[in-house]
């Protein structure tokens, strides 16, 4: 097989990337490790920036968004039992869309199944081959071995992919930061516990109220990352969560079964540079974000808005946006990074902390909430800094 791009991922930013360059009649085949109803089972992120929506909608892909999303314009801060609301639209002029990552996934399929778009599901053994020369990509499929031929290769195949490993380790440089806790997530088919998203600091650990609809809720408990799940039976989890958020919302709010849940590892990474030759690192691949403030799945869109305008602007006899796709990904990446890791530290606890650090923190939460100029700069972050 032949195609000008080879995506090697079929997440939001592999099928983002397939999606905008056939609307700039750019050829291109995605190669996806797991089954689509894998793909499309994975609950992930919740929260959209603005330049997300408005890159859906600019693509087309925005008639669910804008019938069944929920625009919110803050969010609200707990500490110590009392909540305060952060109101990124006085602030910003921005608001943000909450709307899950799996409906955008959904409608990414939808669209690129209208266009008769390639997506080869449970590609295995997928390798990247003369990124410096003349690309080619081999996968195994039903027992037999493929081969696709292509100008350049997108590595849109997140943090365990292979793309990123391809690059030799003289050229890559990475950086780690990992977290002592994870999040326990649960879904469930419950009325949200307010109108809009709570993040609570609390001195058992961090939680956030956060929901996909006014009738799915998403909840989420610091906890350690080893922790077997068995131990956080629906009782744990409701008793642990209550306990965290202001007692007026945790009295309130409507609990019942758990449909997901499960614990993920909270780390910050970053590879650098996100371009090797023909290959390109894209989202999860190039860089891992905790989850606090709910940058992963608009990063890695904004990555695929630079690297799908270099490789439109190559073929209309442009290379400059080749060039630069990386530091201009990563100038964006940094910043996102900074963001989450502040947001990540401010709200949980450390096992290392002591009087001093929480303290600090306390002081900072007091800040954020009677400080007009912290509230602005937590609002634009949060909203979604330029492109
Ligand atoms: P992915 O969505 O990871 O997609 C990569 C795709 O590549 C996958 O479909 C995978 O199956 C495929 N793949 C992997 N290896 C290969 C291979 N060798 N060959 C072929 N295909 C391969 N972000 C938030 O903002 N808020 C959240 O609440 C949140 N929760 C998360 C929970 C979990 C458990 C995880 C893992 C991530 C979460 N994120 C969250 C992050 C967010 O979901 C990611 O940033 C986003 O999915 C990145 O999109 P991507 O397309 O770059 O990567
Ligand atoms: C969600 C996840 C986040 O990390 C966040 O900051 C906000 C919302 C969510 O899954 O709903």
């Amino acid at each position: 097989m032949r195609t000008q791009v080879c995506i090697i991922g079929g997440g939001p930013s592999g099928l983002m990337l397939s999606h905008l360059l056939h609307r700039a009649g750019i050829d291109s085949i995605v190669l996806e490790r797991r089954s689509r109803e894998h793909v499309l089972g994975r609950i992930r992120a919740g929260v959209l920036e603005r330049g997300t929506v408005a890159m859906l909608r600019d693509a087309g892909l925005s008639a669910r968004m804008d019938a069944q999303g929920q625009p919110h314009s803050g969010t609200c801060l707990a500490v110590r039992n009392r909540g305060f609301r952060v109101d990124f639209e006085a602030l910003t002029g921005a608001q943000v869309m909450v709307w899950g990552q799996t409906e955008v996934t959904a409608d990414l399929y939808a669209a690129r199944d209208a266009a008769g778009g390639r997506i080869v599901h449970e590609a295995e053994e997928v390798a990247i081959h003369d990124a410096g020369g003349t690309p080619h990509v081999t996968y195994r499929k039903d027992g037999a071995e493929h081969r696709v031929d292509c100008d350049w290769i997108a590595g849109c195949d997140g943090f365990h992919g292979v793309s990123r490993r391809t690059i030799p380790a003289t050229v890559l440089r990475t950086v780690e930061r990992v977290y002592p806790f994870g999040w326990l997530g649960v879904l469930s088919r419950t009325k949200p516990a307010a109108p809009e998203l709570i993040y609570a600091s609390h001195a058992d650990g961090f939680a956030l109220a956060s929901m996909r609809s006014d009738t799915l809720s998403r909840y989420y408990i610091q906890a350690p990352t080893d922790d077997p799940l068995e131990k956080w039976t629906d009782a744990a989890f409701w008793d642990a969560l209550r306990r965290r958020l202001p007692s007026e919302v945790a009295e309130a709010m409507e609990i019942g079964p758990s449909i997901e849940k499960s614990i993920a590892p909270l780390r910050s990474f970053v590879a650098e540079p996100m371009r090797w030759n023909r290959l390109f690192l894209v989202g999860d691949a190039a860089h891992i974000v905790p989850p606090t403030g709910a940058k992963g799945l608009n990063l890695a869109i904004s990555d695929v808005a630079y690297l799908s305008d270099a490789l439109i602007r190559h073929y209309g006899g442009e290379d400059d946006g080749i060039a630069t796709y990386s530091d201009r990904a990563l100038a964006r990446v940094w910043k996102a990074t900074r963001f989450s890791w502040w947001f990540t530290t401010l709200m949980h606890r450390f096992p290392e902390d002591g009087a001093f650090e929480r303290r600090m923190k306390q002081a900072e939460i007091d800040y954020l909430e009677h400080s007009e100029a912290a509230q602005t700069v937590m609002a634009e972050n949060y909203v979604g800094l330029p492109l």
